[in-house]
């Protein structure tokens, strides 16, 4: 009896995970990066965005893409339909979390041009409504809270798990030492409704059990000549923590 009550728990699990995806044909997969990693791994190091606003101190949007629910295939470039700055201009969380934060500094613009110009048309949204989507995503995600609220070494799955119900991917890159550390995490969500799922098609990355989460404070972000500050990424320890 005892097994049987378990099992039937283990399948409304997987009900629950698993929304209608293929209702409206497509769904979405977000990106964020970790900026602390990036600031470490590139030679040139990591520039404060030319945009007036200055970043948060958190994960940024790295990408938000749309796959076809039937194929998992990613979709690209459906149709034209002109980026228009103007529609995105005003929205200050777009500059603090959909950050461009490579050298040289640079004003985001090329970012959101492109992820418009590949997914955005794609995605069954306007324009705006498509940025806000990704902005509402990053806010109910909310990854670094959410890490920093559960104690790292939990595990990054386990603790986005517990909280949203979905296993995220985790990438990493090389850090100090040669060591992993993590990168971007993706997480993917139905188009209608926008709840989170566990990505049909998740893309494989090589990383270690334990990875490092490295340290992010604004002063690695140069203001201008990258070579003109030579902040040591080793100065402040990272945490050791489970994927
Ligand atoms: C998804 O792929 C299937 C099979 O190729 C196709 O019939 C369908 O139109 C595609 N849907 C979208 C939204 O691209
Ligand atoms: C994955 O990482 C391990 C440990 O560093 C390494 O030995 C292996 O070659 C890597 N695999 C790939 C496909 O990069």
């Amino acid at each position: 009896m005892a097994s049987t009550i378990a099992l039937l728990c283990l399948l409304a699990g997987l009900l629950v995970a698993s929304p209608a995806v293929a209702d409206f044909g497509v769904y979405y997969q977000i990106g964020f990066l970790w900026p602390g990693a990036y600031c470490a791994q590139t030679s040139r190091g990591c520039c404060m965005p030319a945009t007036g606003v200055v970043p948060a101190s958190d994960f940024y949007i790295s990408s938000f893409t749309v796959y076809n629910a039937t194929t998992n295939a990613p979709l690209t470039r459906c149709k034209q339909d002109p980026f228009d700055l103007n529609e995105i201009i005003e929205i200050n969380d777009l500059k603090k979390y959909w950050s461009n934060i490579k050298c040289p500094s640079n004003n985001g613009q090329s970012s959101w041009k492109n992820a418009w110009k590949t997914a955005g048309v794609c995605s069954g949204l306007e324009e705006k409504d498509f940025f806000e989507a990704a902005l509402a995503l990053r806010k109910r995600f909310n990854p670094l809270a959410r890490l920093t609220a559960n104690g790292a070494t939990k595990g990054i799955k386990t603790v986005i798990r517990k909280d949203i119900g979905v296993t995220p991917v985790i990438q990493c890159s090389k850090g100090p030492f040669d060591k992993f550390q993590l990168y971007q995490i993706y997480v993917c969500a139905t188009s209608e409704e926008e709840t989170f799922i566990d990505c049909p098609a998740p893309p494989k990355y090589n990383c270690s059990s334990e990875i490092l989460f490295h340290p992010f404070k604004k002063w690695m972000l140069k203001k201008q000549q990258p070579k003109s500050e030579d902040a040591s990424p080793f100065e402040l320890p990272g945490i050791a923590m489970d994927q």
